[in-house]
């Protein structure tokens, strides 16, 4: 079955997409000996990367800087029984390689400061995300890049033990991933040998390059694989409309090794497998969870090219037009093949609409907005009192969509969400 969604319908409507955010720093302009007038002017702040990639601007190298070590004090240790591990290869490899604690439970101060260091992550996206996690996942300060941390236990006015990442469906983490598998059609969110061994594929067919081109077909193919597959399959507001497109993007934007003869990064197959702990010739390939690595003489994302929230937004804007179903809310409806998505104007009473999301930056502040919504209920089960959880939520989301100009929400209706048991699922086991 081929997906329909209002938002095939609205990419038919959507007349061209404007207002492009900038991620270029004025110091970057600088650099290449150009002001950010005469960039606009060359339509670079006003297009999709490629476009920019296709007008000659690319980001500087140095080989000093963008070298991440993986000796000495940064060396690969394995993890221990008791150390924690998650959906996340690159927090995992971090821990693994000590840009974050080797046990697995982090500051948000670690995470900010690891994803700098390690992968050249811009500070706002960093942050937001590192604040996400100790939201939802946490103690408010610190969280498990894996299971429940039991040394958290009791922290920060909790109910209960707090998930980590691994326990985070639907808040954090969510279906139709690239290469961790859907939670209710494996049972768990593990890495899927057959999964990794199709992106590997294309990337090989490909030049043995995965890029962002690569990725935008995997994403459509795992997609279409979760509808068919999954009964279960559930796209929740935040996890589908902003985590899952940057898992996608994050494989190419932050683990390509970048060169003075490629400053943009290249993905090749050995890397890929080395981040996703894959050994082993394809098509045998075996994982091992946990165990991923930052490869040998890999270098990361210049300084004056951090990955952004900006920049972000302008990839997954770019798959999205390719995929208007990227963008659904919705899911299964207890079988495979029944996709059914919300249609956004009535879960936002009218503030976003299915063509409006496809425009700009919306579907970023779609996707923060509504889980600023739905945060009461959900911190509800996590903390005793959610109003410093709140608050910390609500600063977190303002400050990452500063500058989006986002149309202002100020409630939802989820009663459409009662039809897709992958979200009433979890409600019922405590959890969404
Ligand atoms: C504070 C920073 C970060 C947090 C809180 C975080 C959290 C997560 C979570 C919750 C997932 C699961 C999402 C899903 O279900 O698809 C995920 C997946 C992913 N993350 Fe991160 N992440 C962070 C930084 C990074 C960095 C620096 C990288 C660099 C490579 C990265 C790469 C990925 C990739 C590629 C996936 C998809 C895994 C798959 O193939 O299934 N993340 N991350």
């Amino acid at each position: 079955m081929k997906v329909s969604s209002l938002l095939l319908l609205a990419v038919l409507e959507a007349g061209g997409v404007s207002a492009f955010p900038a991620h270029l720093s004025e110091a970057f302009l600088h650099l290449r000996g150009s002001s950010e007038a005469q960039a606009q002017a060359r339509g670079i702040s006003d297009c999709p990367f490629a476009k920019r990639q296709a007008a000659g601007v690319i980001p500087p190298f140095d080989a000093e800087q963008q070298y991440v070590s993986n000796t000495g004090k940064h060396a690969f240790v394995a993890p221990s029984a008791t150390d924690l591990r998650g959906p996340c290869p690159g927090l995992n490899a971090m821990a693994n390689h000590g840009y974050l604690p080797h046990n697995g439970v982090g500051t948000i101060d670690d995470f900010i400061s690891g994803t700098m260091a390690a992968f050249g992550m811009g500070v706002d996206l960093a942050t937001f995300l590192a604040i996400y996690g100790a939201v939802f996942d946490g103690d408010l300060t610190s969280y498990s890049i894996g299971g429940p941390a039991p040394s958290l236990l009791g922290l920060g006015g909790l109910l209960g033990e707090p998930t980590g990442l691994s326990g985070s469906h639907n808040k954090y983490e969510g279906d139709t991933s690239p290469v961790h598998g859907d939670l209710y059609q494996y049972g768990n969110n593990k890495p899927q040998v057959p999964q990794f061994a199709a992106l590997y594929e294309l990337g090989q067919k490909n030049g043995d390059s995965v890029d962002l081109n690569v990725l935008t077909q995997f994403r459509a193919t795992r997609f279409q694989q979760s509808v068919s597959e999954n009964p279960y399959f559930f796209l929740a507001p935040f996890s589908g409309v902003v985590v899952t497109p940057a898992a996608y993007t994050f494989i190419y934007r932050f683990m390509a090794n970048k060169t003075a003869e490629n400053p943009m990064g290249v993905l090749n197959g050995e890397t890929l497998k080395s981040f996703y702990a894959i050994t082993g010739d394809y098509p045998n390939f075996t994982v091992t969870p946990g165990h991923e690595r930052f490869p040998d003489n890999w270098y990361k994302r210049n300084a004056l090219d951090y990955y952004t929230i900006p920049y972000l937004v302008e990839d997954a804007l770019a798959m999205q037009l390719q995929h208007p179903e990227f963008l659904s809310v919705g899911g299964n409806t207890g079988k495979v093949n029944s996709f059914v998505g919300v249609d956004p104007a009535n879960l936002t009473e009218g503030v976003y609409n299915a063509p409006s999301l496809l425009k700009g930056n919306n579907a970023f502040c779609f996707g923060t907005e509504l889980i600023l919504q739905m945060a009461p209920s959900l911190l509800s089960g996590i903390y005793d009192d959610v109003t410093e959880a709140l608050d910390t939520l609500t600063s977190a989301v303002t400050n990452a969509t500063k500058g989006l100009s986002c149309p202002q929400l100020t409630s939802i209706d989820k009663s459409q969400l009662g039809q897709f048991p992958g979200y009433t699922k979890l409600r019922s086991n405590g959890g969404y």
